[in-house]
């Protein structure tokens, strides 16, 4: 008998238009999986709303996400693709493992550190503006991982952490409980790490610094013509590794354009605007095929919500088993 698939999991926050970060650190790579293992993607939308408090512009976060998952190729045939506010298993899920995990390990989570860091650079209070969901982000997260006996979870460096808490938690409750949950292994993939944005810090939805995935080639352009660079003339030998421009151009143009930039790069002779021009192009040209696709998608919510629909109630039935063993150990039945 062949062994059962092993499951890959993971999410999306619905916070701004996803982004070529977003494709080339998370997405590409999971729906390249969605072939070997059993897959379960969902949109975040309740993580969202540690930011987002606003309804119309969640709304339209949560369609473009779908529509770009769509778009991109992932097979709702063979995905599980869902919204995580569908499960109310997650929710109570969130609450078991809040009460068996530690504090200090949700005081030592990057995001919340950062929060407290900036306060404090400020003088102000640690926690000023920090709500309690921003505290228990990565119980949540937990909760989305343990639920369905995840085994990997394709995601960017920046949530490495946050898998690393959830193994954390679910192995000290298989110590004392026996083995309820499946101890999950982050898949950081080496080439896309952390994509940087047109200013050179990470490309992130939060920082502004995004290049669209879908935007129109105009708009492309503009966001790649403000890429940040060093001023070095063309003539000057440059580092491509140093470079915001190369970082993202190597994963999309030809090997052989690739060969010449870098050729150009160590010995002379790049303009920075040459080759951001080239990338602009190759990035429109790029997704242009599923251009069209994510632009009905958005004009036809209906149909994106019969998907979103279906998958949550697989999601449920596969929850539903784990959750009842889990009362049945903890003493809630
Ligand atoms: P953002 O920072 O834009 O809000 P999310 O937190 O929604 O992005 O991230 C969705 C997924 O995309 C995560 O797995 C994250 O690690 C990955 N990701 C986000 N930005 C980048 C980036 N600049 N480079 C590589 N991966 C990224
Ligand atoms: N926190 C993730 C992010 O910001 C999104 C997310 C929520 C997620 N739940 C998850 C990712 C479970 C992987 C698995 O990108």
């Amino acid at each position: 008998m062949n062994a059962a698939p092993k499951i890959a999991l993971t999410g999306i926050k619905p916070t701004g238009k996803p982004h070529i970060g977003n494709f080339l650190g998370m997405i590409r790579p999971a729906i390249d999986l969605s072939g070997r293992y059993r897959a379960f993607y969902f949109i975040a939308d309740y993580h969202a709303l540690t930011t987002y408090k606003d309804r119309a512009t969640l709304q339209r976060h949560i369609y473009e996400v779908a529509a770009t998952w769509l778009a991109l190729g992932l097979d709702p045939g063979r995905v599980v693709f869902f919204r995580q506010s569908d499960i109310a298993e997650v929710f109570e899920l969130t609450w078991i493992l809040s009460c068996w995990a530690p504090k200090g390990l949700l005081n030592r989570a990057h995001a919340y550190k950062t929060a407290v860091q900036t306060n404090q650079d400020e003088g102000k209070e640690a926690d000023e503006g920090v709500n309690a969901g921003l505290y228990n982000y990565p119980l949540l997260m937990a909760a989305d991982i343990l639920l369905f006996g995840s085994h990997l979870v394709p995601v960017g460096q920046d949530q490495k952490q946050h898998i690393e808490i959830t193994r954390d938690i679910a192995s000290s409750f298989n110590h004392r409980h026996g083995d309820i949950f499946t101890l999950p292994e982050a898949l950081v993939g080496e080439e896309a790490k952390v994509v940087p944005g047109i200013d050179g810090r990470k490309m992130s939805k939060n920082y502004n610094n995004t290049i669209p995935i879908f935007d129109d080639p105009s708009a492309i352009r503009k966001q790649v013509m403000r890429i940040v660079t060093d001023s070095k003339s063309p003539q000057e030998p440059k580092d491509p590794d140093q470079c915001n421009v190369f970082a993202i151009y190597r994963h999309f143009a030809p090997p052989q354009a690739v060969e010449r930039r870098l050729h150009a790069y160590r010995h002379g002779g790049l303009a920075y605007s040459d080759i951001k021009q080239e990338l602009a192009h190759i990035l429109a040209e790029n997704f242009k095929p599923q251009r069209a696709a994510y632009e009905a998608l958005l004009e036809d919510r209906a149909a994106v919500d019969r998907v979103l629909a279906q998958g949550a109630e697989q999601a449920r039935s596969l929850a539903r088993p784990l959750m009842s063993k889990l009362r049945r150990t903890i003493g809630i039945d």
